[in-house]
C-alpha cells in the first residue's frame, strides 16, 4: 500500500545504526553466522539489583500512570546524583525524566529551536541529533572536525556560526562515534562562547561512566553561571539498561516545565516500574559503583584487544576512545579500493564476511567506520579474523 507521508516527516530516514543491527538480525534469523557490532548497546545484564527493584515495583503495584515530569524521588535522585558524580546544584523541579535519552534530546530540542532555528552540530555526530532537529524544522549546521584535533569542534568555528547567527550547540562527550571526551578547560571555553552569543548548549553526556584513562567533565560543573543549558543522560549505557527506557533532562525549570507539557501530550512519561528500577540504580551506591566498575574494566579490556588487533590491519587507522564503547577507524583506503563509500563497504563487509558495522556516512563522516565493542572478546577476535581477511580480499598491504 502506497501512504502519504506529511511533510511533518519529510527526509527521516530509518536510524543507521538500528537499520544495520536490523540487517544483521535478519541474516541471523536465516541462520548466517553474522557478527554483528552495529548496536550501541552493552551485552551485559541489567545489574540485579536494578532489576530486582522494577519487578519489586510491579508486585507493589506500582502499575499506574506516572507522573508527566517523573516519578519524584526519581528526580530528587538524579539531581543528587548530578551534584556527587558530575559537580552540579540543581533542585528535583530541574528534573523531567524521560524515555529514554533520546526523548530528552527531542523534547529538548523540540522544546528550544523552531523553524528556521540553526542548531550547531559536530561531526561525527550521533545519527539521531540532525534529524531531530529537522523535526523541529530546524536546521542541523553541520560542523566538521578532524583527527588533528581529536575529533572535538574548533572553539573558533562554533563562534563564528554563533556570529552569524546559530541559536544552539549540541555537545556529546564521551562521544559516539569517536570516543573524543571534552576536558573541563574545553568545555569552559565552549560555554564562555555560547554565554557571549547567548546560545543554548544541549550536552548529551549519555556515557558519562564510561572513560578509559581520563575523567568525565560535565557541563553540570562547568555552565553553573550559564543558564542557556539542558544536560541530558539516562541509564541505557552507563548501566546496561537500553530496554527499561528511561533518561532524563536537566535545565533551567521554565524549560524543564515546558519540556514536561509536551511530554504530558505525547506520552505521560515511562513506565513507573522501570522509574523505580532507576532510582535503586541511582540511590543504592555502592552495589551501583561496583556495577560499573566491573563493566567499564571489561570494555577497557576490549578495547585495548581492538585498538592492537585493528592497527594491525592494513588500510586502516583507528583512534583510541577516550570514552563509550566504540572505535572510530579511518577505512578512507578500503573505500577507495572498493571503488564505494562507507555504505557501500559496510555492505560488503555484511555480505562477504558476515561482519555488521555502521557506515560513518551516518555520522556524517563518509571515510570511517564505526565498530562496537559491546561484544563478547571471542566475537571481537573472530571479528578482527574477518576484517584481516577482508583486506586481504581487497588487495590492501
Ligand atoms: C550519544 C547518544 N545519545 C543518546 C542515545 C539514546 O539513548 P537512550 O537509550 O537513553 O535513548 C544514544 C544511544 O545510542 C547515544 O549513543
Amino acid at each position: 500500500m502506497s501512504v502519504q507521508v506529511y511533510a511533518n516527516l519529510g527526509g527521516v530516514e530509518e536510524s543507521a545504526t538500528l537499520g544495520m543491527t536490523r540487517l544483521a538480525a535478519e541474516l541471523k534469523a536465516a541462520d548466517l553466522p553474522v557478527i554483528s557490532l552495529s548496536a550501541g548497546e552493552p551485552d551485559f545484564a541489567t545489574p540485579g539489583f536494578i532489576a530486582e527493584a522494577g519487578i519489586e515495583a510491579i508486585r507493589d503495584g506500582q502499575t499506574h500512570y506516572p507522573p508527566a515530569a517523573g516519578l519524584a524521588p526519581l528526580r530528587a535522585e538524579v539531581a543528587a546524583y548530578l551534584s556527587q558524580e558530575c559537580g552540579g546544584a540543581y533542585t528535583p523541579e530541574q528534573v523531567l525524566v524521560t524515555v529514554g535519552a533520546k526523548q530528552a534530546l527531542f523534547n529538548a530540542i523540540f522544546t528550544l529551536f523552531g523553524p528556521g532555528n540553526r542548531i550547531v552540530i559536530p561531526a561525527p555526530y550521533w545519527v539521531s541529533y540532525p534529524p531531530i532537529a529537522r523535526l523541529a524544522r530546524a536546521v542541523p549546521v553541520i560542523l566538521e572536525t578532524t583527527a588533528a584535533d581529536g575529533f572535538k569542534p574548533d572553539p573558533d568555528r562554533v563562534a563564528a556560526l554563533f556570529r552569524s547567527g546559530a541559536r544552539g550547540l549540541v555537545l556529546n562527550s564521551p562521544s559516539n562515534p569517536s570516543g573524543a571526551v571534552l576536558s573541563g578547560a574545553e568545555l569552559d571555553r565552549l560555554v564562555a562562547i555560547a554565554a557571549k552569543y547567548d546560545a543554548w548548549i544541549i550536552s548529551d553526556e549519555i556515557y558519562h561512566a564510561i572513560v578509559y584513562n581520563t575523567e568525565h567533565a560535565s557541563v553540570a560543573a562547568r555552565a553553573r553561571d550559564y543558564e542557556r543549558v539542558v544536560l541530558v543522560n539516562g541509564f541505557s549505557k552507563a548501566f546496561a539498561m537500553t530496554g527499561w527506557r528511561v533518561g532524563y533532562a536537566v535545565g533551567p525549570r521554565e524549560v524543564i516545565a515546558a519540556m514536561t507539557r509536551l511530554q504530558g501530550h505525547i506520552n505521560t512519561n515511562t513506565a513507573l516500574p522501570c522509574q523505580y528500577a532507576a532510582l535503586a540504580a541511582l540511590s543504592e551506591r555502592e552495589p551501583r559503583q561496583r556495577a560499573i566498575e566491573e563493566m567499564v574494566l571489561a570494555f577497557n579490556r576490549r578495547r585495548d584487544l581492538l585498538l592492537k588487533g585493528v592497527a594491525a590491519i592494513p588500510g586502516l587507522t583507528p583512534y583510541p576512545p577516550d570514552g563509550a564503547f566504540y572505535l572510530w577507524i579511518d577505512a578512507g583506503r578500503w573505500c577507495d579500493s572498493l571503488g564505494a563509500n562507507s555504505t557501500g563497504l559496510c555492505m560488503d563487509l555484511l555480505d562477504n564476511e558476515r561482519l555488521a558495522l555502521v557506515p560513518g556516512e551516518a555520522f556524517g563522516a563518509d571515510r570511517f567506520i564505526r565498530l562496537s565493542f559491546a561484544a563478547t572478546e571471542e566475537a571481537l577476535t573472530e571479528a578482527l579474523e574477518r576484517l584481516a581477511d577482508a583486506s586481504v580480499r581487497l588487495g590492501l598491504r
